[in-house]
């Protein structure tokens, strides 16, 4: 059954954490949906783990829109968060636009967007509008050039205070639950007792209602770097070349496909076929 946003206020006040894992296409959202993982988010760090880009910034609403309708065709029970692209939410209309675009098209439960106190009244807009929307303050990636490159968050006085500003901002403005990326534990779980609203971390420590990874990382599939608060649990690259490799070598030995993998004619449809010959 598909989780709803009561459920996730629910689990917060009976101090049930909330799961939330990225997802970006059917196999991977079929994946998790088997899991029962609460929540999967269509995370613009697709642009990395899938796409190849050298960041998230480059990551367009045709992009977010296309992974989206994968991941719901994969995952039909399951409540789905997608990504709002560095852009595409700088203006009120634009974000409108775009985050009714990932909701009515794309199959979205909820649109996530980065920012605090500075989006305030964009969330406000969206929210008014009926569209779910989900918070991310700390780290944020579209913007990590003018946070000085993917550091933590909130370490001193100055920005610890800030961060809560930003956490508070966003929930005025409606949002039913905000991401904390890369931020001390004790400022984590100031915001998260502070805030009514669930908060999901990411290097955020244990003290969140929730907590987000990318499908990648957890599984070892990316390889270009993996941030101090990954958890692998698994390492199904490696798995991958080396079955990639044994299949290789066995078209050049001949020993793929064996009678197994092959289709055949009774002989009775060979005689008729091919005579004695
Ligand atoms: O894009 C993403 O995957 C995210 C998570 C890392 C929170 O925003």
């Amino acid at each position: 059954m598909r989780k709803t946003i009561p459920d996730f206020e629910k689990m917060k006040e009976i101090g049930e954490k909330i799961s939330m894992l990225t997802a970006y296409d059917y196999p991977s959202a079929q994946l998790v949906e088997e899991a029962a993982v609460d929540i999967i988010l269509v995370g613009d760090s697709l642009g990395m783990v899938v796409l190849g880009y050298e960041s998230t910034v480059p990551v367009t609403m045709e992009e977010m829109l296309h992974h989206t309708k994968a991941v719901r065709r994969g995952a039909p029970q399951t409540f789905i968060v997608a990504d709002m692209p560095f852009m595409s939410y700088a203006t009120v209309d634009l974000a409108i636009l775009n985050a009714g675009r990932l909701i009515k098209e794309g199959g979205a439960d909820a649109v996530k967007l980065e920012g605090g106190v500075d989006i305030e009244p964009i969330v406000k807009t969206l929210t008014r509008a009926g569209i779910p929307v989900v918070g991310h303050i700390g780290l944020t990636p579209q913007t990590a050039t003018q946070l000085g490159g993917f550091k933590v968050q909130g370490r001193d006085l100055e920005s610890a205070t800030r961060l809560v500003k930003d956490g508070s901002a966003i929930e005025r403005a409606g949002a039913f639950m905000i991401v904390l990326e890369a931020i001390p534990r004790q400022v984590a779980a100031q915001i998260s007792q502070e805030l009514k609203i669930p908060t999901i971390g990411i290097g955020a420590g244990a003290e969140c209602d929730g907590q987000v990874l990318v499908f990648h990382d957890i599984l070892g599939l990316f390889k270009r770097f993996t941030p101090k608060f990954v958890k692998q649990y698994a390492e199904l690259r490696a798995a991958s070349v080396l079955a990639i490799k044994q299949y290789g070598e066995e078209v050049k030995s001949n020993l793929f496909p064996s009678d197994e993998h092959t289709f055949g004619l009774s002989d009775e449809v060979i005689q008729k076929l091919y005579g004695d010959k």
